[in-house]
């Protein structure tokens, strides 16, 4: 996947649009994003793993962009007429590898300066599977809508920012340790690895629960990405897109690990860290 400028850059721009200036994409942009939805030779760290995933820009020019209630956005997205949709066989790491491939191709997206929004609850999934042809083994896991924002979010868009907290993130020694997951490591601590940690900070998430920590080992450059699940009642509810965030934040990390020149593969095997049980181990880096 080709960038026209700096990925952390990219990562720095990119946030959630839901109010979007009405009228449908322009042509040239649309065969851009055709073209980035190929994924011409560009797999995830999981795609080997997981099943075949493929993407689509769907329109929905039949609906009016004011009455939503049959896309199922609810009123959160207003305005876009048209949305990237994925189909993914349901196979073991297929909500990781959709998570960073939708995320490569939202950083595209935003490279180019098109609005998305990450939509993982909010949509009709039997409208969106119908219309990307899903098939018996595959599943639509998150869409988004894309298009030119609005020149201001709108008030109920305020409101869900405010209330989700959509601009903060967590500090660092919430989210990445060294040795263990009783060390906080900070950003000096951490080298050159500070920087592709930070783009997996300001990475998006689910109700932006920022499910992702992190375990360096102590002057080596392995780096062990695990995911958190929620135990309270309330918040169970974000366990089924840990999985999509945990894909996004390693696709930030990838990419920025390479953008600057760090060297490393994907590993799948669980190091002997301790970890409470809301802790779930999904893929190391090995330098
Ligand atoms: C997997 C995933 C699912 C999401 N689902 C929704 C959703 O259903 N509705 C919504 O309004 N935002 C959704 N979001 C957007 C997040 O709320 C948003 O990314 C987060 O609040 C951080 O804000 P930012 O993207 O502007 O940085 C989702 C994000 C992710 C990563």
């Amino acid at each position: 996947m080709q960038f026209s400028k700096s990925i952390i850059d990219i990562i720095k721009e990119r946030t959630s649009w839901r109010t979007y200036s009405k009228g449908s994409l322009e042509d040239t942009a649309k065969d851009q994003i055709r073209q980035i939805l190929k994924l011409k030779d560009f797999n995830s760290p999981f795609s080997e793993r997981a099943g075949k995933c493929r993407f689509e820009l769907i329109s929905v020019p039949e609906f009016d962009p004011e009455e939503k209630k049959k896309i199922g956005t609810y009123g959160i997205i207003k305005g876009a007429q048209e949305f990237i949709v994925g189909a993914t066989e349901k196979t073991n790491y297929y909500r990781e590898d959709y998570g960073y491939l939708m995320e490569a191709i939202i950083l595209s997206a935003t490279d180019i300066g098109l609005a998305t929004c990450w939509l993982g609850g909010f949509f009709n999934k039997s409208l969106f599977s119908s219309k990307i042809h899903c098939q018996t083994n595959e599943i639509v896991p998150a869409i988004s809508p894309i298009g030119y924002q609005a020149e201001k979010r709108r008030r109920s868009e305020k409101v869900i920012r405010s209330f989700i907290k959509a601009d903060a993130r967590y500090s660092w020694d919430k989210l990445f340790f060294e040795v263990d997951f009783s060390n906080s490591l900070s950003q000096k601590k951490a080298g050159e690895y500070g920087i592709p940690l930070e783009m997996v900070r300001l990475g998006p998430s689910a109700g932006n629960r920022q499910p992702w920590r992190i375990v360096k080992e102590k002057d080596k450059d392995n780096i062990h990405f695990y995911v958190k699940f929620n135990k309270n009642k309330q918040d169970k509810v974000y366990n089924q897109f840990v999985r999509l965030d945990i894909g996004i934040s390693i696709c930030h990390f990838d990419l920025t690990a390479k953008e600057i020149g760090l060297k490393g593969r994907w590993e799948f095997e669980e190091p002997n860290i301790e970890k409470s049980d809301e802790l779930a181990y999904v893929a190391s880096w090995i330098s």
